[in-house]
């Protein structure tokens, strides 16, 4: 007996002189060996689940990231400089269709590395939803808004306004907000004093109907509100990212886990036999170089929603007929992985100030009106609720044709299930972000509608895994999206032209009124129509291509995120939200990503 307890705990020390921790960058050291959980994508899911699985230090984990670690470098970490890093090689820049770019962070971090640090939570009936789209298949009440809540808190350090920040126009309810969790939250410490973003609030709620909210974060959300952002409130001027967050503080504190940067995982290792079981990761660079690494338990993908669906068709995990005519080995035919993308479709108008008007302060900006149907549409709007039912067949036949969904009835199940949210339960079709300095230097709203109808694919195209896959997320493919991003930019004129906000503008600078004409309904509809289509950007929130539903709606992972079929395969990442969200998308991921740990 004696001996046996020696040999154990030569067999543990050897095994500790031998685990990996820290930042890794020789894929050498990593290349044979073998971990608990490897990980694949150091961004928003993968760092949380990171994290939260090697609080337990008997657990190894690895985690593989195709980016490096920049969490020093300013184009990362200062809020100021939004948009420095799209132009080089921290953003993925995905081509899509219609010739639109959508961005996504490569480097520690992922998007939260780049993003624009809003903090938005949608409507309770939004992660209701999540269930619905299961079939029910939600045992633990994860997937409603109760389970998505305590998640979202659980990721949550807030610190509420201070003096000034309320006297800017920033307000909370400390009901909904915790302030022990990692990510940091709070209001810019250099926010806007100028009264502006005050103005926007009274007028979108006086005059149009979107009703004023002290705080939004309480599932409460179709209003207009104060949000906060993702900086770091001990370091004021820093982003807080999933890296700053789920990293920065367990590193060097933590033997059991490492994180291997600049490398690619080019494909997931499995054994046959069913369920279909994952042995391992290969990796490499563009260089052609290629490595192993073993998974003990599980492996888990989280490399977002383009590249997530793109890995799993490279493993032979997709819609067989895609498979087949590129050439890879299919090892499960699962039809849904990389269908059902979702991505929405940004404009931005613009007034310019008049002179001495001075916002005082340098952001990030902070005000947001999330218009539903009747705000959007007002005496239109049943008739627009007519429009949808009248036109849902048509969407999903559509959507069917395109290869977007897997079925016309499957996509009619969901449609329905998104109709109901839009029409009976009220949540936001659009976002108006209040943006000061944004388009043209003066004020501007960046507005999107929210809940697209259109359903896109990514699709790889070749067996190199450095290849891109193709992006189509067949932008206005049902014409409603269209409709409401034409409502969304003509309450978005219509707001500037009220009292007080119209004190302090001169006039429109985007589109500009001899652009798009202005009328009683805030400018005719073929105008808004043609300038949107020569002008739209992505807004780079893509989800769903890997959905957690039920399978005959063409889900790809189930209510424990493991891919149907497999059984130590999961995905955590924006790819498995299955439907677009009234909000930004971070602060619900980083709940999602809670709840993936937890199991
Ligand atoms: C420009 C921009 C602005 C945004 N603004 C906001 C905002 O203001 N508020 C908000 O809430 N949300 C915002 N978002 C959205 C939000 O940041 C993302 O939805 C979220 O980060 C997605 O999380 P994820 O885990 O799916 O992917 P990511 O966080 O993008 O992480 C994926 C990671 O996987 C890595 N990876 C990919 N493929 C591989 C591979 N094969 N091998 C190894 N690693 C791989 C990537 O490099 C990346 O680090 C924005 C996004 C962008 C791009
Ligand atoms: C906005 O509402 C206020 C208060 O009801 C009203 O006095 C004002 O005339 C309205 N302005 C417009 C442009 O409708
Ligand atoms: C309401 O519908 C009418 C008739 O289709 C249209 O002319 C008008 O522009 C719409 N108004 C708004 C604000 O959508």
């Amino acid at each position: 007996m004696r001996t046996i307890f020696l040999l154990e705990i030569l067999v543990l020390s050897a095994s500790n002189a031998w685990a990996l921790s820290g930042i890794i960058t020789d894929p050498n050291q990593v290349n044979g060996q073998s971990f608990d959980y490897v990980i694949v994508g150091g961004g928003l899911g993968g760092l949380v689940v990171a994290n939260r699985l090697s609080e337990d230090s008997s657990i190894t984990v690895l985690v593989i990231e195709a980016g490096g670690d920049d969490r020093t470098n300013n184009k990362v970490y200062d809020p100021y400089q939004y948009s420095a890093a799209f132009s080089t090689p921290l953003n993925w820049a995905w081509p899509s269709s219609q010739g639109r770019t959508i961005n996504g962070g490569k480097t520690l971090g992922g998007s939260t590395s780049i993003n624009g640090l809003a903090q938005t939570r949608a409507q309770k009936d939004q992660y209701d939803a999540l269930a619905t789209l299961l079939n029910g298949d939600d045992a633990d009440g994860k997937w409603t808004w109760d389970g998505m809540f305590a998640a979202m808190l659980k990721s949550e350090g807030f610190s509420g306004p201070n003096d000034n920040q309320q006297a800017a126009g920033a307000s909370q309810n400390p009901a909904y907000h915790s302030t022990t969790g990692p990510l940091q939250v709070t209001y810019p410490d250099d926010i806007y004093q100028g009264p502006h973003q005050k103005y926007f609030k009274q007028v979108i709620s006086t005059n149009f109907s979107v009703p004023a909210s002290v705080d939004a974060d309480g599932g409460d959300a179709a209003v207009v509100a104060f949000h906060p952002n993702t900086i770091d409130w001990h370091d004021s001027d820093h982003r807080s990212s999933s890296a700053t967050a789920y990293w920065s503080p367990i590193e060097g504190q933590r033997e059991n886990i490492a994180i291997l940067i600049n490398q690619q995982a080019t494909k997931i290792l499995f054994n046959s036999g069913t369920p279909v079981h994952a042995t391992g990761v290969q990796f490499g660079t563009s260089d052609g170089s290629r490595y192993e690494v073993d998974a003990n338990r599980e492996v888990i993908v989280s490399a977002g929603a383009i590249q997530s669906p793109a890995l799993l068709q490279l493993s032979g995990i997709g819609d067989q007929g895609l498979l087949q005519s590129v050439g890879i080995d299919v090892v499960l035919d699962l039809p849904g992985v990389g269908k059902n993308l979702q991505e929405q479709t940004l404009d931005s108008i613009g007034w310019t100030l008049i002179d001495g008007f001075n916002p005082d302060g340098r952001g990030p900006s902070d005000c947001i009106a999330y218009p539903n149907l009747d705000a959007l549409f007002g005496s239109n709007a049943s008739a627009i609720a007519n429009t949808i039912d009248n036109n849902l067949q048509s969407y999903a036949d559509d959507a069917a044709q395109a290869g977007a969904v897997i079925s016309s009835d499957a996509a009619m199940s969901i449609f329905r299930i998104q109709q109901d949210l839009m029409v009976n339960k009220g949540v936001g079709l659009a976002e108006m972000f209040f943006d000061t300095g944004f388009p043209n230097g003066g004020l501007g709203v960046d507005m999107w509608q929210l809940l697209p109808f259109s359903r896109g694919t990514v699709s790889i195209t070749s067996t190199d895994p450095f290849t891109y896959p193709a992006v189509d997320p067949r932008y206005f493919a049902a014409d409603i999206d269209m409709q409401i991003q034409v409502a969304g930019l003509r309450l978005s004129r219509k707001v500037f032209q009220a009292a007080p906000l119209r004190s302090i503008v001169t006039s429109e600078n985007a589109p500009g009124f001899n652009t798009v004409s202005d009328d009683s309904d805030g400018g005719p509809e073929d105008q808004w129509r043609q300038w949107i289509l020569d002008g739209f950007a992505s807004v780079h929130h893509p989800i769903a291509t890997c959905s957690m539903m039920a399978q005959e709606y063409g889900g790809v992972v189930g209510s424990d995120l493991k891919v149907y079929g497999t059984d130590n395969l999961r995905v955590v990442d924006a790819s498995v939200l299955p439907m677009q969200i009234s909000a930004h998308l971070a602060a619900s991921l980083y709940g999602l990503a809670e709840n993936a740990a937890d199991m």
